[in-house]
């Protein structure tokens, strides 16, 4: 093992890992991640037909647009609870490109994703693979408002916010998307199938390659998924360099 690996096994909180792993009988990983996202009620026909003119609208939007409709966006009843949209954050043509639930008490406050304890690992997962917030890295949330208590997203509140991912995943262009958590995953991917089954291989999102992992305040939960979630990211590090091989 490099010192650096070393370094950042340490700084996940991973390196008891190897001892967990041995006895990890009594670990559990249901936390959730095996429930199916919620599926939207059905829709008038006029709601689709206007749901759909504002995905196109929303399609058609530059950075600044794009930044403002978010802000001023009332689309559903979350604005009404949280104190700002975050919208996301990083180099706006990066590579990597990562996507998480929705904002909580910390990046509502400040107006950024991941800057929590969440976030925190987060960044000591990128800097495992040679990688920092802001450089080459774009990070959004499926959600662009904090949902009341960290509740989970409501699927209504996951249809009407989706157009502003999919327009971010079109105007970054990223080589590969790394899909953080049950809600990112399934959003993304379309499914209601669990993560652990998504796992260790490429999928697509909009033409674009994308990699499912656990998210990170899951995994400041459940030790023994952080080993998963290290292979994760030496399985996305590994296609990120597989893809600049083959332009
Ligand atoms: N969890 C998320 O999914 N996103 C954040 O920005 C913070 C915590």
């Amino acid at each position: 093992m490099t010192a650096r690996r070393a370094l950042f096994l340490e700084e996940m909180g991973l390196t008891p890992l190897w001892r967990l792993k041995a006895g990890r009988g009594g670990a559990s990983n249901a936390q959730g991640l095996d429930r199916p996202a919620p599926v939207a009620a059905p829709v008038s026909a006029q709601a689709t037909i206007d749901a759909d003119e504002r995905a196109a609208r929303i399609a058609r939007m530059d950075w600044a647009e794009l930044k403002a409709s978010v802000a001023a966006c009332t689309a559903c009843g979350l604005r009404k609870t949280c104190t700002q949209t975050v919208v996301g954050i990083g180099d706006e043509r990066a590579d990597w490109l990562l996507v998480g639930e929705a904002p909580g008490a910390e990046e509502d406050a400040r107006g950024e994703p991941f800057v929590g304890q969440a976030g925190k690992l987060l960044d000591a997962m990128l800097a495992g693979i040679g990688l920092k917030r802001g450089e080459d890295v774009y990070i959004a949330n499926v959600l662009k408002c904090r949902p009341p208590g960290n509740r989970n997203p409501e699927a209504a509140e996951v249809a009407r916010c989706s157009p502003f991912l999919a327009r971010q995943v079109e105007l970054i262009q990223p080589r590969l998307i790394l899909a953080m958590g049950r809600f990112a995953c399934q959003t993304l991917l379309a499914s209601d199938a669990s993560i652990a089954s998504l796992r260790g291989r490429e999928h697509r999102y909009q033409g674009v390659p994308l990699i499912v992992t656990y998210h990170p305040a899951y995994l400041l939960r459940s030790l023994p998924e952080k080993a998963k979630a290290w292979e994760d990211l030496c399985f996305a590090r590994r296609t990120m360099t597989n893809l600049r091989q083959r332009v």
